[in-house]
């Protein structure tokens, strides 16, 4: 038989799995990094073979469609309501993408996502939150110009939007609290309307929020969202 270029690559692979299989080691981070060493850089440089070399998490970011519908760059999704992912908080990202795959979190078009992450394991989650806070979308830019001088802009002061979610709307108080600067201006109206109505009640935390928003009407949700979009991120 002729020999292919791919077998060494595979007798390679099949051998780490084996040895994966047989690690006794027990240390999450342990376990982490031999998963990203399989699917990550190592074994693509080992090969020699002509690719791309990507990252663990960029490899499953694809493998599991994440970007059919958040986009190639975490930045540019398919719908105008959709999520930026690009430079989320990692713990914040990680306790959704949870709440999203039980159900907890099942306003908007939650449903359709989880349809599609049923299979993700807990592993798997904590790389694609890692991924999402540190890599996707590399450094590009993300929101515009806010006006400081727009209601908005005195609305997120004076409804305490800032006491949680910071100044800058990207210094959240807490690490699982989201960053919201230069999120889609329709998504934020949308999220900000279903925490005011209780649809969105995943956790305790976005109960807090739900305790402010009797604070806000339709019109000035309206105008925090031109502001919040507009904050760079
Ligand atoms: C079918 C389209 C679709 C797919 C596929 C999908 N998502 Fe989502 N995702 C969404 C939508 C839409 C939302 C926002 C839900 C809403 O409407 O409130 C969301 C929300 C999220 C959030 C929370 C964002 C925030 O700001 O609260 C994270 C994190 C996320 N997705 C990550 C992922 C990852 C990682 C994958 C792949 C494993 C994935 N998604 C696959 C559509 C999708
Ligand atoms: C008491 C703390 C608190 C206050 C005050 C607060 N928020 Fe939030 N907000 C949160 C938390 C926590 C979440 C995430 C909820 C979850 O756990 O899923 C959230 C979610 C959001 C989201 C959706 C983020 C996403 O990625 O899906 C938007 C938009 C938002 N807040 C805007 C605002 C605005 C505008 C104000 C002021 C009117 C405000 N928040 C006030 C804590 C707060």
């Amino acid at each position: 038989m002729k020999r292919t270029p791919k077998t060494p690559f595979l007798a390679l692979l099949i051998l780490s799995l084996a040895w994966l299989a047989a690690c006794s080691c027990n240390d999450r981070e342990d376990r982490l990094a031999k998963i990203r060493g399989t699917h990550g850089e190592s074994v693509l440089a080992a090969t020699g073979a002509d690719v791309i070399q990507e990252s663990a998490g960029a490899r499953l970011f694809r493998e599991k469609t994440c970007n059919t519908c958040h986009g190639d760059d975490g930045i540019h999704p398919l719908l105008p309501d959709y999520p930026i992912l690009a430079r989320q908080g990692r713990d914040y990202a990680l306790r959704q993408m949870k709440d999203i795959q039980s159900g907890n979190r099942a306003s908007g078009y939650a449903p359709q996502m989880q349809a599609v992450i049923k299979d993700v394991t807990e592993d798997e989650f904590i790389i694609l939150a890692d991924f999402i806070a540190n890599e996707l979308g590399g450094g590009a830019p993300i929101g515009g110009q806010p006006d400081p001088e727009s209601p908005g802009a005195k609305l997120f002061k004076t409804k305490t939007c800032t006491a949680c979610h910071g100044k800058d709307g990207k210094t959240p108080i807490l690490p699982d609290y989201p960053r919201i600067a230069g999120l889609p201006r329709e998504y934020i109206l949308r999220q900000m309307r279903d925490i005011k109505s209780g649809a969105r009640a995943n956790s305790m935390a976005v109960l807090g929020m739900q305790g402010v928003m009797h604070l806000v009407d339709d019109e000035q949700m309206t105008q925090l969202a031109d502001y919040v979009s507009s904050l760079p991120k």
